[in-house]
C-alpha cells in the first residue's frame, strides 16, 4: 500500500488529528504545524515528524493536509492547498458563509482533490447503531428528537471565537453544527426551523452562547436542539433522546452507549468494545480512516461539502428565523 503522505495545520484540536494520523495505517504524518513553534516542536518530537511554522513552504512535500484552525481561515486556506494539488480534510465549518463554502466546493471539484469536512461526531460507531436503529423501522417512526450539547468555556474575550465574524456566529455554529449534522442524518430532509440564542452568561462572546433550536422534518417529525458554552454547572440526561412510534432509543453523553426501549425491554444496543482502546487519536480515527480510504480509492467522502452545506444551510435559517413577539 502506497502510504499517503500527511500534515496537519493547527496544533490544538488538529493535535487529534495528527496523533490520529500517527495511528492510522495508510497515512505517513510528515509535518506538523503551528504558528507557534515551540508547541509544533514538542508535539513533532512527541510524533516523531517533521514541523513548521509556515505550511505554504511544504506543499511539495505531502499529498493530504488537516487544516484545524480559525473559521474564517478555513475558505482561503483550503483554496491553498486545493490549488497546488493537496487533498483536504478541513475542520468544521466549511466557511462562514455559503458563497466562501461554495467557492471552496468547486475548486475541490475542478482540481479533482478530495475535500472532506471534519465532522467527527458522524463516525463515531455509536451514531452508526443510532442511525442503523431508527432506519431498521423495528421501533416505528420517528416522532421528536432532543439533543443537549452542553459545556462551559472559559471567557475569552479577543479571541476569534469571541468574535462573530470570524467564528461565524456563535455556539450554535461552531459547535452545535455537529449535532444539527446528526439530527439531519438521522431524521431526513428539513422542513422548518425557528431559533433563539442569548449572550446571557456569555456575555464575553459577540455571537449566542446559548442557543434552542427548533426543527421540522419533512417526515413530520420534530427535533429540539440546545447548544451551550456558558453551562457552568451541567447535568444533561444524554447527548440524544429519540421517540419513536414503537420505542425510544438513547445516545449517552459520552456518545459510546446506545439503549432501546420497545416492547421486547430495554436493550443495550452498543457499548464500547475493547478494540477501541481510550488511546489519543482513536476518536479522530474513525473519520482520519475515511478521509484516506476516500483519497485512495477516489469515493466521495460521505462528508463532502454538499453535504455538510445542508446543515450549514439549516443553521443559517435557524439564524434568520424570528420569534413571534408576545403581548400580555
Ligand atoms: N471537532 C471538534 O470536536 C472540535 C473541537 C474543537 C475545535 N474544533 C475545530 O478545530 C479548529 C481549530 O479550533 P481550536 O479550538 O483548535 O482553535 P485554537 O485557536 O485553540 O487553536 C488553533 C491553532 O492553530 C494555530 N494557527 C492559527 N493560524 C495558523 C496558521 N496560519 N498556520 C499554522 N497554525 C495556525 C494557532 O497557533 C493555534 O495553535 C476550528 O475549526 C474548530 O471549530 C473542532
Amino acid at each position: 500500500m502506497n502510504k499517503i503522505r500527511t500534515a496537519v495545520v493547527g496544533l490544538n484540536m488538529g493535535l487529534e488529528h495528527a496523533y490520529a494520523y500517527k495511528l492510522a495505517d495508510r497515512s505517513d504524518l510528515r509535518w506538523v504545524v503551528d504558528l507557534d513553534e515551540e508547541k509544533a516542536a514538542k508535539v513533532a518530537a512527541e510524533l516523531g515528524c517533521n514541523y513548521t511554522t509556515d505550511w505554504t513552504k511544504i506543499l511539495d512535500d505531502i499529498d493530504a493536509v488537516s487544516l484545524c484552525t480559525p473559521h474564517h481561515l478555513h475558505a482561503p486556506q483550503s483554496l491553498t492547498a486545493i490549488a497546488a494539488g493537496k487533498h483536504v480534510l478541513l475542520e468544521k465549518p466549511l466557511a462562514n458563509s455559503e458563497e466562501d463554502c461554495l467557492n471552496v466546493i468547486r475548486a475541490a471539484e475542478q482540481n479533482n482533490v478530495t475535500l472532506m469536512l471534519a465532522f467527527v461526531v458522524r463516525f463515531l460507531p455509536a451514531i452508526r447503531k443510532l442511525k442503523e436503529a431508527v432506519d431498521s423501522g423495528k421501533y416505528g417512526k420517528p416522532i421528536s428528537a432532543q439533543g443537549w450539547v452542553e459545556a462551559f468555556l472559559t471567557p475569552a474575550p479577543g479571541t476569534w471565537f469571541a468574535s462573530k465574524e470570524k467564528l461565524g456566529g456563535g455556539c450554535l455554529f461552531s459547535h452545535g453544527c455537529h449535532y444539527i449534522d446528526i439530527l439531519l442524518y438521522l431524521l431526513g430532509e428539513p422542513n422548518r426551523v425557528s431559533h433563539f440564542g442569548t449572550r446571557v452568561g456569555t456575555e464575553w462572546m459577540e455571537g449566542e452562547g446559548t442557543s434552542h433550536g427548533i426543527i421540522e422534518f419533512k417526515s413530520g417529525a420534530i427535533a429540539h436542539l440546545t447548544t451551550s458554552w456558558g453551562m457552568r454547572y451541567k447535568k444533561p440526561p444524554a447527548k440524544f433522546h429519540i421517540h419513536l412510534t414503537e420505542g425510544f432509543l438513547e445516545l449517552d453523553n459520552s456518545m459510546w452507549t446506545v439503549t432501546a426501549i420497545s416492547k421486547d425491554g430495554t436493550e443495550t444496543l452498543y457499548q464500547r468494545p475493547p478494540e477501541y482502546p481510550t488511546r489519543r487519536g482513536q476518536n479522530v480515527l474513525f473519520e482520519i480512516e475515511h478521509f484516506l480510504e476516500s483519497i485512495a480509492t477516489g469515493q466521495r467522502p460521505e462528508t463532502d461539502g454538499h453535504e455538510i452545506l445542508k446543515s450549514h444551510r439549516t443553521i443559517w435559517s435557524m439564524y434568520g428565523s424570528q420569534g413571534v413577539p408576545v403581548t400580555l
